[in-house]
C-alpha cells in the first residue's frame, strides 16, 4: 500500500510517501481502506516530535480517518467487511489501509460522505466534549470562542450553538470572521483588533461564561480578562506556541476555574462516553445542525503540503486527505 512515513522527526519536508506492506490486525482491531483522513494540528507536532503521544520511528502520521472495513482481527463483534466507517487512531490515517481498534470504529449512517465524516471526530469530539463534560455549558450561557476559523475552534463555535449558547467568535482575518458567522456565532471579532477585550466586555457586560482557547498566549490573557464570575476557561491547545502562565489570584477574585482539556485520553479512560459524543455529532450531521467545514482536498502525496497550509496558517476549517 501507499502511506506517508515519517522516518525522523525532522519536520514536514522530511516525509516521505512509501511503499508499505499491508497491515495485518491483531485481536480486537479492524483493518479499514482509507479513503479520506482529516488533518490535525497535532499532526504537525507529531512529525517533528513535539506531540504528547510519540510513536517509534518510523511510523505514518494521520489521527481520524473514514473508509469501509477491508478485514477483522479475533474478537470483533458488531463489525462488517463492508462496513462504512470513521475511526480515530493514534498514527496511522496518511495511507490506503489503517489499522483501528473496533472501540474507536464507529459505523457511518448513509449521507454522510467520505470528507466529511474524516474531517469532524477530533474536532468536533473535542469541542463538544470539552464544553459539556468539563465546563458544563448551558443554554442561554455566554461562549467566547478563540482560533474560530480552525478546525476545532469552528466546532466549538458549532458544537456551542447546538447547546444553546450565544457564540462570540474571534478569528484572523474578515473571511474567517465571515466563516464563523456562517457557522452560528452571533458575534465575530478580529483577534488582532487592538479593542478586543473593550469590544468583547460591550458584548458581554458580565463577562463571558466560558471561553474555548485553542490558541493560548495573548487570546488566554484575553480570556482572562473578560470571563465571568464562576466563569470557566477551556485549555484546549496553543497554537500560538505560547503556553500560557496562569495568575491564579485572578481566578480566585473571579471564582473562575482553568481548566484543561485532551480529548484523547478519554479514548482510552472512557471509550464509550467519546463513541456516544461521536454518535450523537454524526446525528446531528444527518439532521443538519452541524457542518464540518471542509475548506480543501489534498490527494494522499500532498501530505506534505497540507500540514504546511496547516502551519503557514493558510487554512481555514478542515483540510482532508483523499486516498
Ligand atoms: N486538547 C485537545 O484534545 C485538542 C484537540 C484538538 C486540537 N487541539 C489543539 O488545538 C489547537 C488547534 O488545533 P486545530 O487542529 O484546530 O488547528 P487549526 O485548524 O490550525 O486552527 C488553529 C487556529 O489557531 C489560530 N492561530 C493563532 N495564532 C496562531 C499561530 N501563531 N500559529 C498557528 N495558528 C494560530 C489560527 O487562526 P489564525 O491564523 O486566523 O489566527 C487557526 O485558525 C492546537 O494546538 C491543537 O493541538 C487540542
Amino acid at each position: 500500500m501507499r502511506a506517508i512515513l515519517c522516518r525522523s522527526f525532522d519536520g514536514i519536508d522530511a516525509l516521505e510517501l512509501a511503499e508499505l506492506p499491508l497491515p495485518q490486525p491483531a485481536e480486537g482491531e479492524v483493518r479499514v481502506r482509507v479513503r479520506a483522513a482529516g488533518v490535525n494540528f497535532a499532526d504537525t507536532l507529531a512529525v517533528v516530535g513535539r506531540y504528547q503521544e510519540k510513536p517509534p520511528l518510523p511510523f505514518v502520521p494521520g489521527m481520524e480517518l473514514a473508509g469501509e472495513v477491508d478485514a477483522l482481527g479475533h474478537g470483533v463483534d458488531g463489525l462488517e467487511v463492508g462496513d462504512r466507517v470513521v475511526a480515530v487512531v493514534d498514527h496511522g490515517a496518511f495511507a490506503e489501509f489503517a489499522l483501528a481498534r473496533a472501540q474507536d470504529v464507529v459505523r457511518l449512517p448513509d449521507g454522510v460522505d467520505d470528507a466529511t465524516a474524516a474531517a469532524f471526530p477530533i474536532t468536533y469530539g473535542t469541542a463538544l466534549g470539552a464544553l459539556r463534560w468539563r465546563a458544563a455549558l448551558k443554554e442561554g450561557e455566554t461562549l467566547l470562542v478563540h482560533g474560530a476559523g480552525g478546525g476545532t475552534g469552528l466546532a466549538a463555535v458549532e458544537c456551542g450553538c447546538l447547546l444553546g449558547a450565544r457564540v462570540i467568535a474571534t478569528a484572523r482575518g474578515a473571511d474567517r470572521l465571515v466563516l464563523a458567522r456562517r457557522h452560528g456565532a452571533a458575534h465575530v471579532l478580529d483577534a488582532e483588533d487592538p479593542a478586543l477585550v473593550h469590544k468583547i466586555r460591550e458584548l458581554a457586560p458580565r463577562g463571558v461564561d466560558v471561553a474555548f482557547d485553542t490558541v493560548g498566549g495573548a487570546m488566554f490573557d484575553v480570556s482572562l480578562k473578560t470571563i465571568a464570575w464562576e466563569g470557566r476557561i477551556l485549555v484546549i491547545g496553543f497554537a500560538s506556541g505560547q503556553v500560557p502562565q496562569i495568575p491564579a489570584n485572578i481566578l480566585l477574585v473571579k471564582n473562575a476555574a482553568a481548566i484543561g482539556f485532551y480529548w484523547g485520553s478519554y479514548r482510552r479512560r472512557a471509550p464509550r462516553q467519546v463513541r456516544h459524543g461521536l454518535e450523537e455529532i454524526l446525528d446531528g450531521i444527518v439532521a443538519g445542525r452541524l457542518h464540518p467545514e471542509v475548506s480543501q482536498v489534498y490527494p494522499l502525496s500532498k501530505v506534505p503540503q497540507a500540514l504546511s497550509d496547516l502551519t503557514g496558517r493558510r487554512a481555514r476549517g478542515k483540510l482532508v486527505i483523499r486516498t
